[in-house]
C-alpha cells in the first residue's frame, strides 16, 4: 500500500517536473517552512500563556536559502519530499520516523537524466568500502544533500572549485566526529597523520580530490563512486607526477573542461608534468630578463673596449 502510494506520488512528481511549471523558481509555499527553518529563532503562539514566544532553532535544522536556490531540486515544495503534516507546528512526533525517498527511488530508470548513469553510480557505491561496512546507515544522502545538491564536476569551469566542493563532502564527515560517529563507533582517524607520507599535504588537498587516490578510475563514468579499502589507495607519486598523469583520466576528464579553461596552465598541455608550472607570462618575463641581462653585458663590454681605445 505504502509502496503504491509512493509510486503514484513519484509519478505525479515526475509529470510535474516535465511540464513548464518547472520554470517557477522556489515555490512560495516554502516560505512558511523557511520562516522557521532558515533562522536561528522562531516564534510560536503559546496558548497556555496566551503570548507569542521566541525560541532557538536546532542549528542542524537551519537551511541555507542560497544553497537551496542553487540546488537541483529548487523547484520542489518542501512537502513534495516531506509529509504534508509538517505544515502544522508543533510537528507530529511520528513524522520523525517517516522514511525518506532516496536518490534512486526517484532517479532509478530516469530517462531524462540518463547521462548521469544513476544505476551505475549506485552499483559502484555498493561496492565501496562505506557501503560494505555500513550498508544500513551509509546512503547517498551522507555525501549529497537533497536540499542543496548541485553536480559541480559537470557544471563548474573552475578546477579549484570542483576540488573544494568534492573534498568538503569527505571532510565534513572525516574531520568531524559528530557525523562520523553516526556511522561508526570509532573516532575518525586524524587525516593529517594518516597522510603524513604525503609532502605538501595542504596543497595536495587543495589541488586533487580525495577520490583521485581513493577510487578506481573509469573511462565511462564521470565520477567514480567505488571507494577502495585504504590498502588499495594510490601512494605512488608517479601516477600523477608524470607525463601520463592519472589526473588526465579523472579530475580533468570532462573534455569540455579542457576547452573551457585553455588558460589554466595545469591542463593546457597534454604532456604537462604536474608540479612544473608552465606559465606564458612568466616565460615572457624570463625572456625579457634574459634579454636585458644580455644587452647589459654587451653594453658593458662595448664600453670597456671603447674606453681602452
Ligand atoms: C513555527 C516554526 C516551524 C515551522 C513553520 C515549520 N517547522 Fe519544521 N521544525 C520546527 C522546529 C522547532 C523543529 C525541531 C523539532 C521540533 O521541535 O519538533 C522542526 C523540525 C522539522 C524537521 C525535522 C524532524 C525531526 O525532528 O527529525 C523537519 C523535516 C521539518 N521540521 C520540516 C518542516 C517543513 C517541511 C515545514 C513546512 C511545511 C516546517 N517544518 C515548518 C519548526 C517549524
Ligand atoms: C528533494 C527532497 C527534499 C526536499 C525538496 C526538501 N527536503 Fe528536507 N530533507 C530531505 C531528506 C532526504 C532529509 C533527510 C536528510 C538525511 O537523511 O540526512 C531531509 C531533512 C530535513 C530536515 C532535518 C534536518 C536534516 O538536515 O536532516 C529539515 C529541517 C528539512 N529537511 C526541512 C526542509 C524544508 C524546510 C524544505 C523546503 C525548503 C525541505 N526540507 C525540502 C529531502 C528533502
Ligand atoms: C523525490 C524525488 C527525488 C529525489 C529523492 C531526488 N531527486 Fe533529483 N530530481 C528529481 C526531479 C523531479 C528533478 C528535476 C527537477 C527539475 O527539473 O526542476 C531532479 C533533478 C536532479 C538533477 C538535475 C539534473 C539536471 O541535469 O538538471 C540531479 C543531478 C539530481 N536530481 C540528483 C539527485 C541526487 C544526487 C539525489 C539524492 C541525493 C536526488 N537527486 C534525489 C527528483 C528527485
Ligand atoms: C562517499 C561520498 C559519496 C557517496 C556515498 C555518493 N556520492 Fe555521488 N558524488 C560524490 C562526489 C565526491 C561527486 C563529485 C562531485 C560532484 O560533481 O557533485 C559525486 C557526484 C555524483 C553525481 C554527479 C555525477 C555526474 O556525472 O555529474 C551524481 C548524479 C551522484 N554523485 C549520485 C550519487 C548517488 C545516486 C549516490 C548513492 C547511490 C551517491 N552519489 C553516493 C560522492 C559521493
Ligand atoms: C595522494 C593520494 C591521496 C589523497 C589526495 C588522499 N588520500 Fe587518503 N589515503 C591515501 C593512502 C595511500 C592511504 C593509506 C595510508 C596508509 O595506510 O599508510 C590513505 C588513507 C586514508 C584513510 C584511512 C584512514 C585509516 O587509517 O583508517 C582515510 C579515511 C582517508 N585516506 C581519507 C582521505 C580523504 C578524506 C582525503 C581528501 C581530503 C584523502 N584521503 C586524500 C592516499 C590519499
Ligand atoms: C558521513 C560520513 C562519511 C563521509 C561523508 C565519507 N566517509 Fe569515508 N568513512 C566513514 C566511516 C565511518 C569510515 C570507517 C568505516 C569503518 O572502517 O568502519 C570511513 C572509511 C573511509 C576510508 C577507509 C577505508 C578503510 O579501508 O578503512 C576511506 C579511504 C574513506 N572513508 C574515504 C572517503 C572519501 C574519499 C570520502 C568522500 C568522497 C568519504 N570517505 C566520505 C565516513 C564517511
Ligand atoms: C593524485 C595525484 C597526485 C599524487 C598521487 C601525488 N601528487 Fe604531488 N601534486 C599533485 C598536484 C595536482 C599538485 C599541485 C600542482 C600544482 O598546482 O602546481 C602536486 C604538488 C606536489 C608538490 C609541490 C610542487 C609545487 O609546485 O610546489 C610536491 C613536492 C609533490 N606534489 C610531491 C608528491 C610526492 C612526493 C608524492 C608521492 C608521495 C605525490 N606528490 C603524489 C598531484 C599528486
Amino acid at each position: 500500500m505504502l509502496a503504491q502510494t509512493r509510486g503514484i506520488l513519484l509519478l505525479t512528481l515526475f509529470l510535474f517536473a516535465q511540464f513548464p511549471l518547472r520554470s517557477q523558481i522556489t515555490p512560495e509555499e516554502n516560505n512558511t517552512c523557511l520562516k522557521c527553518h532558515s533562522a536561528h529563532s522562531y516564534s510560536i503562539y503559546n496558548e497556555w500563556t496566551e503570548q507569542d514566544q521566541k525560541r532557538l532553532m536546532n542549528p542542524y535544522y537551519i537551511l541555507d536559502t542560497m544553497l537551496l536556490k542553487a540546488g537541483v531540486h529548487h523547484t520542489f515544495k518542501c512537502i513534495d519530499c516531506h509529509a504534508y503534516d509538517y505544515s502544522t507546528y508543533p510537528h507530529n512526533g511520528d513524522l520523525k520516523l517517516e522514511p525518506m525517498m532516496t536518490c534512486i527511488d526517484c532517479h532509478g530508470g530516469d530517462e531524462t537524466y540518463a547521462s548521469y548513469q544513476f544505476e551505475r553510480i549506485e552499483e559502484e557505491f555498493q561496492k565501496s568500502i562505506h557501503f560494505e561496512k555500513h550498508s544500513e546507515t551509509f546512503t547517498c544522502t551522507k555525501c549529497h544533500s537533497q536540499h542543496y545538491y548541485k553536480p559541480t564536476t559537470r557544471t563548474s569551469t573552475n578546477i579549484n572549485e570542483i576540488v573544494e566542493f568534492s573534498n568538503n563532502m569527505c571532510l565534513s564527515c572525516h574531520n568531524s566526529n559528530i557525523d562520523y560517529q553516526l556511522i561508526s563507533e570509532e573516532t575518525s582517524p586524524k587525516l593529517i597523520e594518516v597522510h603524513s607520507w604525503l609532502p605538501n599535504q595542504n596543497l595536495h588537498f587543495q589541488r586533487v580530490r580525495c577520490i583521485e587516490c581513493h577510487t578506481e578510475v573509469h573511462d565511462t563514468l564521470l565520477v567514480s563512486h567505488h571507494i577502495l579499502p585504504k590498502a588499495q589507495a594510490t601512494k605512488n607519486c608517479i601516477e600523477c607526477h608524470s607525463t601520463n598523469s592519472k589526473l588526465q583520466a579523472s579530475l580533468y576528464k570532462y573534455r569540455n573542461l579542457v576547452a573551457r579553461s585553455e588558460d589554466n596552465n595545469i591542463i593546457s598541455n597534454e604532456y604537462y608534468v604536474i608540479g612544473a608550472y608552465r606559465n606564458k607570462t612568466l616565460n615572457y618575463i624570463l625572456l625579457l630578463i634574459l634579454a636585458g641581462t644580455l644587452s647589459g653585458i654587451i653594453f658593458h663590454i662595448a664600453c670597456r673596449t671603447f674606453r681602452k681605445k
